[in-house]
């Protein structure tokens, strides 16, 4: 096998993951098995794990478990499944494809999904809340919180609030109003997958806080890149439909200051990110290249 210590490193992490999420998801069976499929058909065999590896490579500085680890990040891919179900639903994005296979309507029918999106929402909390991801309440109360927070009204549901109030706007959204829908939306989520080991490792303040703000930036670099990707990639590159935000009136950067501006705000984000990590050691540097991946990617 070849490739760059970065894309070995999260292959063997998605590996990793999707065996946790195996062992961490009801197996389908029984009355409720139609659900269960659902739940493993949307969270399971695709994705690029990105939102666990941070979890997983956060975790590395501070010698947590890797089976507390792991868990946290299946919990954390696991919320972040829901809330593409739900954004693939009619009523949202309306999409037919999702890490190249059918979105989970598709897939289901629209009532199956919604409960699925549901229900590995709740299980991602039930993860994280039972005594296996660690051995401290405290810990576990923390990372739930957090979670609670990332994905909530002032986070990821508000800020896909906003993606969808753009849609009809007449007017178009400001940079800073964009900048605040896509810290919402993505940016919240992946600043707690970055936060997630040193809640876990139980680290010093301002380290926790340099995952942080580590993890805000690339969490907007993240999005203008999928912004990017919807304006220059095919479906097959994606996995998913693109050349959609424009027609559907999405509010992006890519649509306010054009594809090379673009560019260079996540070129800029992706610098700033890599920044928040100089206190750490060599131990980060998959964290500073996943910086460069995050705007280089082509998925
Ligand atoms: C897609 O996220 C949704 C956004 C927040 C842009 P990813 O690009 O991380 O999707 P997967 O998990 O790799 O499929
Ligand atoms: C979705 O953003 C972000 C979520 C909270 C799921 P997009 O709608 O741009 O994500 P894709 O392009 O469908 O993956
Ligand atoms: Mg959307
Ligand atoms: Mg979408
Ligand atoms: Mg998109």
């Amino acid at each position: 096998m070849s490739g760059t210590p970065l894309t070995l490193a999260l292959a063997a992490a998605a590996a990793e993951i999707e065996h946790a999420l195996d062992t961490l998801l009801p197996p389908a069976e029984g009355a409720e098995a139609r659900l269960y499929a659902a739940m493993r058909y949307a969270a399971m065999g695709g994705g690029k794990r990105l939102r666990g590896f941070l979890v997983l490579e956060g975790a590395a500085q501070f010698g947590v478990s890797r089976v507390s680890a792991l868990r946290a990040a299946a919990a954390i891919e696991m919320l972040h499944a829901y809330s593409l179900v739900h954004d693939d639903l009619p009523a949202m994005d309306n999409d037919d494809l999702r890490r190249g296979k059918p979105t989970a309507h598709r897939a289901f029918d629209e009532a199956t999904a919604i409960l699925a999106g549901d229900a590995l929402q709740a299980h991602a909390f039930a993860v994280l809340a039972a005594e296996d991801t660690h051995s401290d309440p405290a810990v576990r109360a923390e990372l739930c919180l957090r979670l609670a927070l990332a994905a909530g009204p002032k986070g990821m549901c508000g800020g896909q609030m906003l993606d969808m109030l753009a849609e009809d706007s007449a007017e178009p959204l400001s940079e800073p109003a964009i900048g605040r829908l896509q810290l919402l939306k993505t940016g919240k989520l992946i600043e707690f997958s970055a936060e997630a080991g040193a809640i876990l490792g139980k680290a010093p303040g301002p380290q926790r806080h340099a995952l942080c703000a580590y993890g805000r930036e690339l969490g907007a670099a993240f999005q203008i890149a999928d912004d990017i990707l919807d304006a220059t990639a095919s479906a097959e590159e994606a996995g998913k439909a693109t050349g959609k935000d424009a027609a559907a009136g999405k509010a992006t950067l890519v649509g306010l200051l054009g594809l090379d501006r673009a560019k260079v705000q996540a070129e800029r984000l992706a610098a700033q990110a890599r920044a928040h990590l100089d206190s750490f050691g060599d131990r980060a540097d998959l964290l500073r290249m996943l910086a460069d991946y995050t705007i280089a990617r082509r998925s």
